[in-house]
Protein backbone atom coordinates (compact mmCIF):
# COMPACT_ATOMS: atom_id res chain seq x y z
CA UNK A 1 0.00 0.00 0.00
CA UNK A 2 1.66 3.24 -1.19
CA UNK A 3 1.05 6.72 1.16
CA UNK A 4 -0.53 9.49 -0.53
CA UNK A 5 1.53 12.31 -0.48
CA UNK A 6 -0.84 15.08 0.56
CA UNK A 7 -0.56 18.61 -1.53
CA UNK A 8 0.35 16.88 -4.90
CA UNK A 9 -1.01 16.97 -7.72
CA UNK A 10 -0.28 15.94 -11.71
CA UNK A 11 -1.78 17.82 -14.66
CA UNK A 12 -1.49 15.55 -18.03
CA UNK A 13 -2.79 16.03 -21.22
CA UNK A 14 -5.55 13.68 -21.43
CA UNK A 15 -5.75 13.58 -25.08
CA UNK A 16 -3.32 15.20 -27.91
CA UNK A 17 -1.71 18.09 -26.09
CA UNK A 18 -3.16 21.86 -26.58
CA UNK A 19 -5.69 20.70 -23.79
CA UNK A 20 -5.25 24.52 -21.68
CA UNK A 21 -2.69 22.61 -19.24
CA UNK A 22 -0.88 25.99 -18.79
CA UNK A 23 -3.85 28.01 -17.48
CA UNK A 24 -4.74 25.39 -15.29
CA UNK A 25 -1.49 24.54 -13.67
CA UNK A 26 -1.29 28.49 -13.33
CA UNK A 27 -4.11 28.82 -11.13
CA UNK A 28 -3.38 25.64 -9.07
CA UNK A 29 -0.24 27.31 -8.28
CA UNK A 30 -2.03 30.74 -7.10
CA UNK A 31 -4.36 28.80 -5.35
CA UNK A 32 -1.64 27.09 -3.41
CA UNK A 33 0.32 29.73 -3.35
CA UNK A 34 -2.11 31.53 -1.41
CA UNK A 35 -2.40 28.91 1.61
CA UNK A 36 1.27 27.52 1.65
CA UNK A 37 4.63 30.04 1.14
CA UNK A 38 6.14 28.39 -1.39
CA UNK A 39 5.22 26.07 -4.34
CA UNK A 40 7.27 23.45 -6.77
CA UNK A 41 6.23 23.24 -10.08
CA UNK A 42 8.18 20.31 -11.36
CA UNK A 43 8.20 19.57 -15.26
CA UNK A 44 9.39 15.84 -16.13
CA UNK A 45 9.30 15.90 -19.93
CA UNK A 46 9.45 17.17 -23.68
CA UNK A 47 10.98 20.16 -24.14
CA UNK A 48 10.69 23.27 -27.03
CA UNK A 49 8.10 21.07 -28.71
CA UNK A 50 5.57 21.87 -26.39
CA UNK A 51 2.83 25.51 -25.96
CA UNK A 52 1.87 26.07 -23.04
CA UNK A 53 -0.51 29.63 -23.05
CA UNK A 54 -1.35 31.70 -20.01
CA UNK A 55 -3.21 34.72 -20.40
CA UNK A 56 -2.54 37.64 -18.19
CA UNK A 57 -4.56 40.83 -17.31
CA UNK A 58 -2.22 42.81 -19.95
CA UNK A 59 -0.49 39.92 -21.76
CA UNK A 60 -0.07 36.76 -23.31
CA UNK A 61 2.74 34.30 -22.87
CA UNK A 62 3.49 30.78 -24.34
CA UNK A 63 5.92 29.02 -22.72
CA UNK A 64 7.82 25.87 -24.18
CA UNK A 65 10.09 24.61 -21.79
CA UNK A 66 9.89 26.75 -18.35
CA UNK A 67 7.04 25.32 -16.24
CA UNK A 68 3.87 28.15 -15.83
CA UNK A 69 5.41 28.46 -12.67
CA UNK A 70 7.55 30.58 -13.76
CA UNK A 71 4.67 33.60 -13.57
CA UNK A 72 3.60 33.13 -9.79
CA UNK A 73 5.70 34.75 -7.30
CA UNK A 74 7.14 32.36 -5.02
CA UNK A 75 6.71 29.26 -7.55
CA UNK A 76 10.28 27.15 -7.76
CA UNK A 77 10.12 25.74 -11.06
CA UNK A 78 12.58 22.79 -11.95
CA UNK A 79 13.13 21.72 -15.55
CA UNK A 80 13.50 18.04 -14.69
CA UNK A 81 15.81 15.04 -16.24
CA UNK A 82 12.98 13.73 -17.88
CA UNK A 83 12.96 16.96 -20.27
CA UNK A 84 15.26 17.75 -23.16
CA UNK A 85 16.28 21.22 -23.35
CA UNK A 86 17.10 23.42 -26.23
CA UNK A 87 19.60 25.67 -24.71
CA UNK A 88 19.34 29.04 -27.64
CA UNK A 89 15.44 28.67 -26.62
CA UNK A 90 15.39 29.25 -23.02
CA UNK A 91 17.67 31.66 -23.08
CA UNK A 92 15.12 33.70 -25.94
CA UNK A 93 12.11 32.47 -23.29
CA UNK A 94 13.83 33.49 -19.99
CA UNK A 95 14.09 37.12 -21.42
CA UNK A 96 10.65 37.10 -22.61
CA UNK A 97 9.16 36.31 -19.37
CA UNK A 98 12.29 39.04 -17.96
CA UNK A 99 11.13 41.60 -19.86
CA UNK A 100 6.75 41.67 -20.00
CA UNK A 101 6.72 40.88 -16.32
CA UNK A 102 7.92 41.83 -12.66
CA UNK A 103 8.05 38.23 -11.39
CA UNK A 104 11.41 36.95 -9.74
CA UNK A 105 11.35 33.23 -11.72
CA UNK A 106 13.21 30.85 -9.67
CA UNK A 107 14.30 28.34 -11.95
CA UNK A 108 16.37 25.33 -11.47
CA UNK A 109 17.64 22.87 -14.13
CA UNK A 110 18.34 19.67 -13.41
CA UNK A 111 21.82 19.16 -14.42
CA UNK A 112 21.07 15.67 -15.44
CA UNK A 113 18.56 17.04 -18.28
CA UNK A 114 19.76 16.19 -21.77
CA UNK A 115 20.16 18.72 -24.32
CA UNK A 116 18.13 18.93 -27.53
CA UNK A 117 20.58 21.27 -29.75
CA UNK A 118 20.46 22.39 -32.98
CA UNK A 119 22.47 19.00 -34.66
CA UNK A 120 19.32 16.93 -33.43
CA UNK A 121 16.98 19.71 -35.09
CA UNK A 122 19.04 19.80 -38.42
CA UNK A 123 19.16 15.52 -38.17
CA UNK A 124 15.40 15.03 -37.60
CA UNK A 125 15.22 17.19 -41.04
CA UNK A 126 17.54 15.43 -42.92
CA UNK A 127 15.65 12.24 -41.97
CA UNK A 128 12.40 13.84 -42.73
CA UNK A 129 13.57 14.57 -46.28
CA UNK A 130 15.41 11.53 -47.09
CA UNK A 131 12.94 8.76 -46.18
CA UNK A 132 10.20 10.65 -44.14
CA UNK A 133 12.15 9.28 -41.16
CA UNK A 134 10.91 12.38 -38.73
CA UNK A 135 7.34 12.62 -40.22
CA UNK A 136 4.87 13.53 -37.56
CA UNK A 137 7.29 15.88 -35.73
CA UNK A 138 7.69 19.30 -34.51
CA UNK A 139 11.06 20.09 -35.75
CA UNK A 140 12.50 20.72 -32.48
CA UNK A 141 15.09 17.68 -32.20
CA UNK A 142 13.11 15.93 -29.50
CA UNK A 143 13.28 12.21 -30.53
CA UNK A 144 16.80 12.57 -31.89
CA UNK A 145 17.57 14.00 -28.47
CA UNK A 146 16.22 10.94 -26.51
CA UNK A 147 17.64 9.04 -29.03
CA UNK A 148 21.04 10.09 -27.57
CA UNK A 149 20.02 8.66 -24.33
CA UNK A 150 19.53 5.34 -26.20
CA UNK A 151 22.71 5.59 -27.64
CA UNK A 152 24.63 6.19 -24.42
CA UNK A 153 25.64 9.39 -25.98
CA UNK A 154 23.62 12.26 -24.50
CA UNK A 155 25.10 15.65 -23.82
CA UNK A 156 23.20 16.87 -20.55
CA UNK A 157 23.07 20.11 -18.72
CA UNK A 158 26.16 19.55 -16.57
CA UNK A 159 28.33 18.92 -19.65
CA UNK A 160 27.69 22.68 -20.27
CA UNK A 161 29.72 23.66 -17.00
CA UNK A 162 32.18 20.94 -17.30
CA UNK A 163 35.96 22.44 -18.32
CA UNK A 164 36.19 20.22 -21.34
CA UNK A 165 32.63 21.88 -22.50
CA UNK A 166 34.51 23.01 -25.80
CA UNK A 167 35.80 19.33 -27.07
CA UNK A 168 32.95 17.36 -25.90
CA UNK A 169 30.50 19.70 -27.97
CA UNK A 170 32.72 19.57 -30.84
CA UNK A 171 32.91 15.68 -30.66
CA UNK A 172 29.27 16.26 -30.50
CA UNK A 173 28.81 18.61 -33.57
CA UNK A 174 31.32 15.82 -35.68
CA UNK A 175 28.45 13.08 -34.67
CA UNK A 176 26.02 14.88 -36.48
CA UNK A 177 27.90 15.92 -39.10
CA UNK A 178 28.55 12.79 -40.52
CA UNK A 179 25.34 11.09 -39.59
CA UNK A 180 23.81 13.83 -41.93
CA UNK A 181 26.49 13.31 -44.46
CA UNK A 182 25.41 9.89 -44.53
CA UNK A 183 21.84 10.94 -45.19
CA UNK A 184 23.19 13.27 -48.20
CA UNK A 185 23.11 16.59 -46.68
CA UNK A 186 25.67 19.80 -45.13
CA UNK A 187 24.93 19.74 -41.34
CA UNK A 188 26.08 23.60 -41.41
CA UNK A 189 23.65 24.58 -44.28
CA UNK A 190 20.62 23.24 -42.65
CA UNK A 191 17.75 25.32 -41.63
CA UNK A 192 16.57 24.44 -38.10
CA UNK A 193 14.04 26.66 -36.51
CA UNK A 194 15.02 28.78 -32.99
CA UNK A 195 12.60 30.82 -30.91
CA UNK A 196 14.26 34.11 -31.15
CA UNK A 197 14.89 34.15 -34.96
CA UNK A 198 12.48 31.83 -37.27
CA UNK A 199 14.74 29.35 -39.27
CA UNK A 200 18.65 29.79 -39.18
CA UNK A 201 21.42 28.01 -40.44
CA UNK A 202 23.25 25.64 -38.30
CA UNK A 203 26.39 26.86 -39.62
CA UNK A 204 30.16 25.10 -39.26
CA UNK A 205 31.64 23.79 -35.94
CA UNK A 206 32.98 27.10 -34.96
CA UNK A 207 29.75 28.90 -35.04
CA UNK A 208 28.16 26.05 -33.11
CA UNK A 209 30.44 26.42 -30.25
CA UNK A 210 30.07 30.14 -30.42
CA UNK A 211 26.49 30.00 -29.85
CA UNK A 212 26.77 27.24 -26.64
CA UNK A 213 29.46 29.57 -25.38
CA UNK A 214 27.41 32.55 -25.33
CA UNK A 215 24.20 30.44 -24.08
CA UNK A 216 25.91 28.55 -21.16
CA UNK A 217 27.14 32.45 -19.99
CA UNK A 218 23.72 33.17 -20.02
CA UNK A 219 21.63 29.87 -18.18
CA UNK A 220 24.95 28.47 -16.49
CA UNK A 221 23.43 29.72 -13.02
CA UNK A 222 20.48 27.65 -13.17
CA UNK A 223 22.18 24.52 -13.35
CA UNK A 224 21.72 22.43 -10.36
CA UNK A 225 21.82 19.31 -8.98
CA UNK A 226 18.30 18.90 -7.62
CA UNK A 227 18.36 15.32 -6.49
CA UNK A 228 18.94 16.49 -2.13
CA UNK A 229 15.72 19.68 -2.96
CA UNK A 230 13.84 17.14 -4.15
CA UNK A 231 14.25 14.40 -2.01
CA UNK A 232 14.16 17.26 1.33
CA UNK A 233 10.46 18.44 0.13
CA UNK A 234 8.89 15.30 -1.53
CA UNK A 235 9.45 14.87 2.47
CA UNK A 236 7.84 17.58 4.10
CA UNK A 237 4.53 19.17 3.18
CA UNK A 238 5.48 21.82 0.10
CA UNK A 239 3.42 21.47 -2.08
CA UNK A 240 4.16 20.24 -5.58
CA UNK A 241 2.64 20.33 -8.92
CA UNK A 242 3.65 18.31 -12.00
CA UNK A 243 3.42 20.00 -14.97
CA UNK A 244 3.07 17.95 -17.99
CA UNK A 245 3.64 18.27 -21.85
CA UNK A 246 2.15 16.48 -24.66
CA UNK A 247 -1.09 14.60 -23.75
CA UNK A 248 -1.58 10.49 -23.24
CA UNK A 249 -2.49 10.28 -26.64
CA UNK A 250 0.91 11.55 -28.48
CA UNK A 251 2.87 8.97 -25.87
CA UNK A 252 4.65 6.60 -28.26
CA UNK A 253 3.55 3.78 -26.27
CA UNK A 254 -0.23 4.56 -26.40
CA UNK A 255 -0.87 6.43 -29.43
CA UNK A 256 -0.89 6.30 -32.94
CA UNK A 257 2.07 6.11 -35.29
CA UNK A 258 3.44 8.54 -36.25
CA UNK A 259 1.75 11.16 -34.63
CA UNK A 260 3.95 10.08 -31.06
CA UNK A 261 6.68 11.98 -29.12
CA UNK A 262 9.25 10.20 -27.31
CA UNK A 263 9.17 11.33 -24.41
CA UNK A 264 7.28 9.90 -21.47
CA UNK A 265 3.67 12.30 -21.04
CA UNK A 266 2.19 10.07 -18.31
CA UNK A 267 2.79 10.57 -14.51
CA UNK A 268 5.08 7.36 -14.86
CA UNK A 269 7.47 9.85 -16.44
CA UNK A 270 7.63 11.40 -12.97
CA UNK A 271 9.45 8.55 -11.39
CA UNK A 272 11.83 8.38 -13.78
CA UNK A 273 12.55 12.01 -14.39
CA UNK A 274 13.01 12.34 -10.17
CA UNK A 275 15.14 9.02 -10.30
CA UNK A 276 12.37 7.14 -8.06
CA UNK A 277 11.91 9.97 -5.40
CA UNK A 278 8.18 10.60 -6.49
CA UNK A 279 6.18 7.40 -6.77
CA UNK A 280 3.63 9.00 -8.79
CA UNK A 281 1.06 6.62 -7.13
CA UNK A 282 1.71 8.72 -4.09
CA UNK A 283 0.44 12.00 -6.01
CA UNK A 284 -2.82 12.94 -4.30
CA UNK A 285 -4.69 14.34 -7.20
CA UNK A 286 -3.55 13.24 -10.47
CA UNK A 287 -5.76 15.42 -13.18
CA UNK A 288 -5.53 14.25 -16.87
CA UNK A 289 -7.38 17.64 -18.76
CA UNK A 290 -9.50 18.02 -21.48
CA UNK A 291 -11.78 19.75 -23.98
CA UNK A 292 -15.19 19.64 -22.31
CA UNK A 293 -16.97 19.19 -25.53
CA UNK A 294 -14.82 18.52 -28.39
CA UNK A 295 -11.00 16.97 -29.00
CA UNK A 296 -8.57 18.64 -31.30
CA UNK A 297 -4.99 16.84 -32.85
CA UNK A 298 -2.31 17.93 -35.59
CA UNK A 299 -1.08 15.16 -37.83
CA UNK A 300 -1.99 12.25 -39.86
CA UNK A 301 -4.03 9.92 -36.97
CA UNK A 302 -7.31 9.82 -38.06
CA UNK A 303 -9.71 8.84 -35.18
CA UNK A 304 -13.03 7.45 -36.11
CA UNK A 305 -15.12 10.56 -34.80
CA UNK A 306 -13.96 13.40 -36.87
CA UNK A 307 -16.75 15.77 -36.50
CA UNK A 308 -18.24 17.51 -39.89
CA UNK A 309 -15.87 20.12 -41.50
CA UNK A 310 -18.58 22.69 -41.40
CA UNK A 311 -18.67 22.35 -37.16
CA UNK A 312 -14.81 21.83 -36.73
CA UNK A 313 -14.38 24.91 -39.29
CA UNK A 314 -16.72 26.92 -36.87
CA UNK A 315 -15.08 25.63 -33.49
CA UNK A 316 -11.31 26.16 -35.11
CA UNK A 317 -12.48 29.77 -35.39
CA UNK A 318 -14.11 30.41 -31.71
CA UNK A 319 -11.03 28.38 -30.03
CA UNK A 320 -8.58 29.22 -32.04
CA UNK A 321 -7.83 25.78 -32.79
CA UNK A 322 -4.21 26.43 -34.51
CA UNK A 323 -0.98 24.75 -32.89
CA UNK A 324 0.66 27.14 -30.41
CA UNK A 325 4.34 25.39 -31.57
CA UNK A 326 3.87 24.58 -35.33
CA UNK A 327 0.61 26.80 -35.81
CA UNK A 328 -0.65 24.50 -37.76
CA UNK A 329 -4.35 24.29 -38.03
CA UNK A 330 -5.93 21.30 -35.94
CA UNK A 331 -8.01 18.56 -36.70
CA UNK A 332 -11.23 18.45 -34.43
CA UNK A 333 -13.20 15.12 -33.10
CA UNK A 334 -16.29 14.48 -31.47
CA UNK A 335 -15.69 13.63 -27.93
CA UNK A 336 -14.13 10.30 -28.17
CA UNK A 337 -14.56 7.86 -25.06
CA UNK A 338 -13.26 4.93 -25.71
CA UNK A 339 -9.99 6.44 -26.87
CA UNK A 340 -10.33 9.08 -24.21
CA UNK A 341 -11.12 6.31 -21.46
CA UNK A 342 -7.70 4.38 -22.59
CA UNK A 343 -5.99 7.02 -21.95
CA UNK A 344 -7.24 7.84 -18.25
CA UNK A 345 -6.60 4.20 -17.71
CA UNK A 346 -2.94 3.90 -18.63
CA UNK A 347 -2.26 7.16 -16.98
CA UNK A 348 -3.93 6.25 -13.40
CA UNK A 349 -5.83 9.34 -13.39
CA UNK A 350 -7.56 9.98 -10.44
CA UNK A 351 -9.88 13.10 -11.87
CA UNK A 352 -10.59 15.54 -14.46
CA UNK A 353 -10.23 19.28 -15.71
CA UNK A 354 -12.48 20.12 -18.47
CA UNK A 355 -11.13 23.69 -20.29
CA UNK A 356 -13.05 25.17 -22.90
CA UNK A 357 -17.08 24.84 -21.87
CA UNK A 358 -17.65 28.33 -23.46
CA UNK A 359 -17.77 25.95 -26.60
CA UNK A 360 -20.87 25.04 -27.32
CA UNK A 361 -23.79 26.50 -29.14
CA UNK A 362 -27.56 26.22 -28.45
CA UNK A 363 -28.15 25.34 -32.29
CA UNK A 364 -25.92 22.12 -31.60
CA UNK A 365 -26.10 19.15 -29.96
CA UNK A 366 -22.82 17.95 -28.30
CA UNK A 367 -22.39 14.41 -29.94
CA UNK A 368 -20.56 11.87 -27.70
CA UNK A 369 -18.79 9.01 -28.58
CA UNK A 370 -19.40 6.45 -26.13
CA UNK A 371 -18.12 3.10 -27.42
CA UNK A 372 -16.53 1.70 -31.24
CA UNK A 373 -18.13 -1.52 -32.59
CA UNK A 374 -16.88 -3.68 -35.47
CA UNK A 375 -18.56 -4.08 -38.98
CA UNK A 376 -20.42 -6.96 -37.25
CA UNK A 377 -21.89 -4.76 -34.74
CA UNK A 378 -19.65 -6.05 -31.71
CA UNK A 379 -18.20 -3.34 -29.31
CA UNK A 380 -14.37 -3.53 -29.12
CA UNK A 381 -11.87 -1.35 -27.54
CA UNK A 382 -9.55 1.38 -28.47
CA UNK A 383 -6.00 0.27 -29.38
CA UNK A 384 -3.26 2.14 -30.17
CA UNK A 385 -3.10 1.60 -34.02
CA UNK A 386 -4.22 3.20 -36.98
CA UNK A 387 -4.64 0.17 -39.18
CA UNK A 388 -7.29 -1.16 -36.05
CA UNK A 389 -8.69 2.52 -35.82
CA UNK A 390 -9.44 2.49 -39.52
CA UNK A 391 -12.25 -0.38 -39.41
CA UNK A 392 -13.48 1.21 -35.86
CA UNK A 393 -17.24 2.76 -36.33
CA UNK A 394 -18.18 5.12 -33.88
CA UNK A 395 -21.14 4.86 -31.76
CA UNK A 396 -22.76 8.38 -30.37
CA UNK A 397 -24.78 9.20 -27.84
CA UNK A 398 -26.44 13.13 -27.90
CA UNK A 399 -26.39 15.57 -25.52
CA UNK A 400 -28.13 19.40 -25.02
CA UNK A 401 -26.25 21.82 -25.80
CA UNK A 402 -25.73 25.01 -23.39
CA UNK A 403 -25.25 28.74 -24.74
CA UNK A 404 -21.27 28.67 -24.18
CA UNK A 405 -21.32 32.79 -24.94
CA UNK A 406 -23.33 33.24 -22.20
CA UNK A 407 -20.46 31.32 -19.54
CA UNK A 408 -17.47 32.65 -21.16
CA UNK A 409 -15.49 33.89 -18.65
CA UNK A 410 -17.82 32.67 -15.80
CA UNK A 411 -16.01 31.90 -12.61
CA UNK A 412 -18.84 30.71 -10.72
CA UNK A 413 -20.65 27.55 -10.56
CA UNK A 414 -24.09 28.83 -10.89
CA UNK A 415 -24.23 30.24 -14.10
CA UNK A 416 -24.11 26.96 -15.57
CA UNK A 417 -26.88 25.49 -16.69
CA UNK A 418 -28.28 22.12 -16.09
CA UNK A 419 -27.58 20.63 -19.50
CA UNK A 420 -24.08 21.93 -18.82
CA UNK A 421 -24.09 20.17 -15.44
CA UNK A 422 -25.44 16.87 -16.55
CA UNK A 423 -23.24 16.99 -19.20
CA UNK A 424 -20.30 17.03 -17.39
CA UNK A 425 -21.50 14.28 -14.45
CA UNK A 426 -22.12 12.05 -17.86
CA UNK A 427 -18.23 12.32 -18.93
CA UNK A 428 -17.36 12.23 -14.97
CA UNK A 429 -18.92 9.22 -14.63
CA UNK A 430 -18.41 7.53 -18.35
CA UNK A 431 -14.23 8.26 -17.90
CA UNK A 432 -14.34 7.14 -13.77
CA UNK A 433 -12.76 10.59 -12.99
CA UNK A 434 -13.72 13.60 -10.41
CA UNK A 435 -14.20 16.51 -11.40
CA UNK A 436 -11.47 19.25 -10.22
CA UNK A 437 -11.99 22.41 -12.29
CA UNK A 438 -13.52 23.70 -15.35
CA UNK A 439 -12.10 26.65 -17.21
CA UNK A 440 -14.42 29.13 -19.55
CA UNK A 441 -12.18 30.86 -21.44
CA UNK A 442 -8.87 31.83 -22.33
CA UNK A 443 -8.14 34.39 -19.61
CA UNK A 444 -6.04 33.68 -16.32
CA UNK A 445 -9.31 34.54 -14.41
CA UNK A 446 -11.77 32.12 -16.22
CA UNK A 447 -11.94 28.95 -14.42
CA UNK A 448 -14.50 27.77 -12.19
CA UNK A 449 -14.42 26.36 -8.84
CA UNK A 450 -10.32 25.68 -8.40
CA UNK A 451 -10.58 24.79 -4.79
CA UNK A 452 -9.80 21.00 -5.27
CA UNK A 453 -13.96 20.21 -4.99
CA UNK A 454 -16.41 20.23 -7.08
CA UNK A 455 -20.61 18.96 -6.95
P1 LIG B 1 7.91 15.78 -31.51
O1 LIG B 1 7.60 15.66 -30.07
O2 LIG B 1 8.42 17.11 -31.86
O3 LIG B 1 8.76 14.68 -32.02
O4 LIG B 1 6.50 15.67 -32.26
C1 LIG B 1 5.78 14.43 -32.31
C2 LIG B 1 4.30 14.64 -32.38
O5 LIG B 1 3.83 15.16 -31.16
C3 LIG B 1 3.82 15.60 -33.45
O6 LIG B 1 2.72 15.01 -34.08
C4 LIG B 1 3.39 16.84 -32.73
O7 LIG B 1 2.35 17.45 -33.38
C5 LIG B 1 3.01 16.30 -31.40
N1 LIG B 1 3.30 17.23 -30.33
C6 LIG B 1 4.48 17.41 -29.71
N2 LIG B 1 4.36 18.31 -28.74
C7 LIG B 1 3.08 18.71 -28.71
C8 LIG B 1 2.33 19.61 -27.90
O8 LIG B 1 2.82 20.23 -26.98
N3 LIG B 1 1.01 19.73 -28.22
C9 LIG B 1 0.43 19.04 -29.21
N4 LIG B 1 1.09 18.20 -29.98
C10 LIG B 1 2.40 18.03 -29.74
Amino acid sequence: MINTRLNSISIVGGAFGDEGKGKVVDEICHTLIKRFDKVIVYRWNGGSNAGHTVETQSKKFVLHQIPSGALIEGAICILGKGMVIHPGDLVSELATIQANSDIKTDIMIDEMTPLALDTHRAFESSLKKKEGGGTGSTGRGIAPAYADIIFRHPLRMRDLLDKNWKEKFEKHYRLYKSLISGLGDDLKKIQVNSLSSGAVKVGNKTKFIKKISAQRDRIGKYIKNVYDMIKENWNSKVPFVFEGAQGVGLDSRWGVYPDVTASDPTPSGIFASTEGIVNPEAIEIRANVYKATYTSSVGKRILPTKMDEKLATRIREDANEYGATTKRPRDIYHIDLPALSYFAKVSMATHMVLTHLDISYPDTPIKVCTHYVNKRGQQIDYRPDQEFLNHALPVYETFRPWDGNKIKNSTNINDLSSSAKNYIKFLSKSLSLLPLMLTTGPKRESVINSNYLLF
